[in-house]
């Protein structure tokens, strides 16, 4: 019998233990640094000459891994190494699948600070940041296993005398994963094995920031004991390999999560059935946010300062989630935003791999960027009150900004900066501030501070986020507990670590038999 799920605790970085563990995990990762990583491709390792490289954004001559690079012959080989696979794979027992994600998630157990101490030398987490991606990453694993169980006979259905109904669920084919760099464990982990507990064979492309936590996964399931063929690791270029294998007759379902751009396009191109195609491709598009907390006057003003200065500066705001927008209600504005700045400024930020820095980089050049080009655009937009510099020189530091008195409609207030700015908007009461939340094209996650039960009831009415909170932040969704996803152009609300996700990667099966 399996035991009832719960997540994976977070570490408490108060105990000298724990510090010690995730210091020994960070000793580990430095003795592989710059080690080779092959493709997976039906179960064969295949190097080719040319190679990603992957670098540590807190410190750019850093080299985290060099990977082999998939061209489009080697994603075709994969291709045909998946729908191999997929002939024994689709039916192979559920309990037989879930057992791999349950190895899977213990092997990671034993190893999760050297886990997290990779994430924060890949992608520059933080510790905690790092420790709450790895949680997530075996959350999945633990959870969808779970779901695959509870799903495997599939649903009763009714049966007149002399007849046998019975309606279940089968997977789909091959499914192309395409995951971000931002949580580069949990949401790679989490939307691989989802497809392939559900008896389905991936095609893994890894973000191009982050493939050597991918490449490490990949080991980790290999010594689950997962078959040949059924992961096969290719990455490669977005425009390379991306889109053959998103226009490819033979992909059956495409599971991205990303930026609203490329998801719109992925959406595009899968929906043009090619020659030969004989179904229509099933997108799971989980896309950007422009995630707002709202403050009333009836709120607990420090709860709202420090939720909004959590949200939005958590990984240095490289989340879907993260707070990108405070509307306050103009009673308690000047307020909250003298808190907020105070907040802000003792932050700390510098090296991830201090366990005292609050934040770290952002992820690469071209991202401190365009978050530096959105910081002047705010300046122009609104008032600069905390922040707004920038350092480039060893890695990409961008010190927590906060801008105040923006017009909803500014680009500070509409368009994804995805990096640490937070934007203040005053509204003269509840409703209109509820109104500007909703004035975006997105629709992720949101939260409203307030202590009064009628404007609580209000905002489940109006607010439209796929996640809205009370009386926190809007970051942190825990996997079984906070189902999460978001409308409009946040994505198709696939709502991951929640009881349906499973379901989009399989299609129902109706047997009708006379006795
Ligand atoms: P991105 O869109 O640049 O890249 C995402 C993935 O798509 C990467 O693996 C990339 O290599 C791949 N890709 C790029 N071009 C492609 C193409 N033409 N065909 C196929 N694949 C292609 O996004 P990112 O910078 O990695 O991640 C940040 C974005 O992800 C933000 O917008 C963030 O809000 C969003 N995000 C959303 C969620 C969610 O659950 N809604 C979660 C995390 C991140
Ligand atoms: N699960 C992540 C969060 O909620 C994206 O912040």
């Amino acid at each position: 019998m399996v035991q009832p799920y719960r997540h994976e605790p977070f570490t408490d970085f108060t105990i000298e233990e724990n510090r010690k563990a995730y210091l020994a995990g960070l000793k580990t990762v430095e003795r592989y640094l710059g080690n080779e990583y092959d493709l997976l491709i039906g179960g064969e390792r295949v190097t080719t000459a040319k190679k990603l490289v992957s670098y540590n954004p807190a410190n750019k001559n850093e080299v985290i891994g060099r990977v082999s690079l998939a061209n489009r012959g080697l994603a075709e080989t994969a291709m045909q190494a998946a729908q191999e696979a997929f002939k024994t794979w689709r039916k192979t027992k559920a309990e037989v699948r879930a057992d791999i994600l349950f190895k899977a998630a213990a092997i990671i157990r034993r190893r999760k600070h050297e886990f997290s101490a990779l994430l924060t030398k890949e992608a520059g987490k933080p510790w905690r940041e790092a420790d709450a991606d790895t949680a997530e990453a075996i959350d999945f694993l633990e959870y969808y296993a779970r779901q695959m169980i509870k799903l495997k006979d599939g649903v009763p259905v009714e049966s007149r005398p002399n007849e046998y109904n019975r309606y279940h669920y089968i997977p789909l084919g091959v499914g192309v994963i395409i995951p971000p760099w931002n949580f580069p464990f949990a949401i790679m982990a989490g939307t691989t094995v989802a497809a392939i507990v559900t008896g389905n064979t991936v095609l893994l492309k890894p973000a191009s920031n982050t493939p050597i936590v991918a490449a490490k996964f990949v080991e980790v399931l290999q010594e689950a004991g997962l078959p040949k063929g059924v992961l096969n690791f290719i990455p490669g270029s977005g425009s390379e390999i991306g889109d053959y294998l998103v226009d490819h007759k033979n992909t059956r379902f495409i599971s991205f999560t990303g930026s609203r751009d490329v998801g719109v396009r992925i959406n595009e191109r899968a929906s043009k059935v090619q020659e030969g195609q004989i179904w229509l491709k099933r997108v799971i598009a989980e896309m950007g946010g422009k995630d707002t907390i709202v403050v009333d006057s009836e709120a607990d003003l420090e709860l709202a300062a420090q939720s909004i200065v959590t949200s939005a500066f958590g990984f240095s705001g490289q989340k879907c989630s993260a707070c990108s927008r405070a509307i306050v209600v103009e009673e308690v504005y000047e307020k909250v935003l003298a808190r907020v700045i105070e907040l802000t400024k003792a932050l700390k930020m510098g090296d991830p791999t201090n366990v005292s820095n609050f934040m770290g980089p952002v992820i690469d050049q071209s991202a401190y960027e365009k978050i530096m080009n959105y910081i002047e655009i705010g300046k122009s937009e609104g008032r600069l009150v905390a922040g707004g510099k920038g350092d480039s020189s060893t890695g990409y530091f961008i010190e927590p900004t906060v801008v105040a008195d923006l017009a909803p409609d500014c680009r500070l207030m509409q368009e994804e900066i995805f990096g640490p700015v937070v934007g203040f908007t005053k509204a003269k009461d509840f409703d209109q501030a509820i109104q500007m939340a909703n004035q975006t094209d997105y629709g992720l996650t949101g939260a409203v501070i307030t202590r009064n039960r009628e404007k609580i009831q209000k905002a489940r009415e109006d607010f439209h986020v796929g996640n809205l909170y009370f009386n926190r932040g809007c970051t942190g969704a825990i996997v079984g507990y906070q189902p999460f996803g978001g409308f409009n152009m946040s994505g198709t609300d696939s709502k991951a670590g929640g009881p349906d996700y499973l379901l989009l990667h399989m299609q129902a099966q109706t047997t009708s038999e006379m006795f």
